[in-house]
């Protein structure tokens, strides 16, 4: 039985179209992208989705509470038997309660090598900090920001002449990589979670 996956997006979708395209090539076997739901009617990612063919969702938040936001969601999951949530620059802290209910079966990707750098702005303040190389950490989501188990992270150098959208588009890069790398261990379950650690499987 495939994977069913569901991509929660706020923005322009980039890691989104990637793992929508790393499945569609075959990439990411036993998986597929059920549906794309975006928490903004303007998030520029949906075009990309619709493109590709994968049902596309407007579930706002505007106007509605947190627990009515949250309900509409899980109500789109549920009906759609999603198995694995993907968040992709989705711009919304989930609650507890969310989390509790697809425990282990949320990642998020983030731009950088967590737990350097959380929230906001992670590039920037990599640069403002001054570290030599950053990347982008792939990890499942629990009850803090940006602070679950890390399933994969990637290395980036920051170079002398980097501004923040140099970085950024370099990071990017990787973010794409590591995001289908992380789903094809979920979509296999070669791993397990061992307090913080994802330990592989089939490691000797
Ligand atoms: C990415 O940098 C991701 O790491 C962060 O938000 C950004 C989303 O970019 N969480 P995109 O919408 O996937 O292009």
């Amino acid at each position: 039985m495939p994977c069913h996956i569901a991509i929660l997006i706020s923005g322009r979708g980039s890691n989104m179209t990637a793992l929508a395209d790393a499945v569609q090539q075959g990439a990411i076997p036993e998986a597929i992208v059920r549906v794309c739901i975006s928490d903004r009617a303007d998030a520029t990612g949906r075009a990309r989705a619709v493109e590709r063919g994968i049902e596309t969702l407007v579930i706002e938040r505007q106007r509605r509470t947190r627990a009515e936001h949250e309900a509409e969601i899980i109500r789109a999951l549920e009906e759609r038997a999603i198995n694995l949530v993907c968040l992709a620059g989705f711009m919304r802290l989930l609650s507890p309660a969310f989390v509790a209910l697809y425990r282990n079966r949320i990642l998020n990707i983030h731009p950088s090598l967590l737990p350097a750098f959380p929230g906001l702005h992670a590039q920037r303040q990599a640069l403002a900090y001054g570290v030599r190389w950053t990347g982008c950490t792939v990890h499942f989501v629990d009850d803090t920001l940006d602070g679950g188990p890390v399933i994969g992270q990637r290395l980036v150098p920051v170079l002398d002449d980097d501004t923040e959208e140099t970085l950024s588009a370099r990071i990017l890069t990787e973010e794409h990589r590591a995001y289908a790398d992380a789903v094809v261990r979920i979509v296999r379950g070669d791993y397990e979670i061992m307090g913080r650690r994802v330990i592989n499987k089939s490691s000797p």
